[in-house]
């Protein structure tokens, strides 16, 4: 079985992202350690409408499922389908990158879509003897993102910060671990000086964490 990498990317500025230099600079680490590595990418950004919009139909399926019996009609049994689709690319995954920047100090719209479609009860979670376990157990991720400000420990701004702690939250709650990241920061909030070197220290990084995956 070749290792298998699911590449979520959330990053809509095509080559200008500055997210995208820290994803590609992983992946070029990653690649050198493990050439035969399957990667399958889902860009978010710009097939965002192909993801389950979670209208109605959606949240039936998903309650009746976790709170009903379970009984799906042909509606509920398609709009759970597509959800489980979604899931399985998680469960075939050995390893889980996102890639997004920070908008409005947490994460942009389209990634949430996507999290409100695989962060399923009995898809990658479930709920026994009142706890909660991830049931993507055995896999790892990789969260890589930039920003404008400064949100480092110590920051005056650390407390701003919806995005890694959030992504942190959400992906190991389904069972991932360990999560590891990278942050590009501060790109504006320092001056052009230390976003150069905000950058070339996360690309660096993330070169290296890719090669040591
Ligand atoms: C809609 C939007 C909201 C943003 N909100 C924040 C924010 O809350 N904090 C911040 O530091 N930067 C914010 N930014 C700036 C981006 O995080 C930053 O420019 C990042 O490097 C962009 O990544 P990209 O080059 O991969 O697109 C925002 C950018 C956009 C487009």
């Amino acid at each position: 079985m070749p290792f298998t990498v699911l590449d979520v990317q959330a990053m809509p500025r095509g080559e200008r992202s500055r997210t995208r230099k820290v994803h590609d600079a992983f992946f070029r680490g990653l690649k050198a350690s493990r050439p035969d590595a399957h990667i399958i990418a889902k860009d978010l950004a710009h097939h965002h409408d192909s993801l389950p919009a979670f209208d109605e139909w959606d949240v039936e399926a998903k309650f009746e499922v976790m709170y009903g019996e379970g009984k799906l009609d042909e509606v509920g049994a398609r709009r759970w389908n597509a959800l489980t689709a979604l899931t399985d690319e998680l469960h075939a995954a050995n390893l889980v990158v996102v890639s997004a920047p920070m908008w409005n100090f947490g994460i942009p719209w389209f990634l949430k879509r996507w999290l409100d479609a695989v962060v399923q009860g009995r898809l990658t979670f479930e709920y026994v003897n009142g706890g909660y376990q991830g049931l993507l157990k055995g896999r790892s991720a990789v969260v890589l993102t930039s920003r404008d400000g400064d949100y480092r420990p110590g920051s005056p701004f650390a407390s701003y910060d919806y995005h890694l702690p959030y992504l942190r939250m959400i992906l190991g709650f389904m069972g991932l671990d360990p999560i590891h990241a990278v942050a590009a920061e501060p790109m504006v909030a320092g001056g052009p000086e230390a976003a150069a070197r905000g950058l070339e220290t996360a690309i660096a990084e993330a070169e290296k964490l890719g090669r040591s995956l």
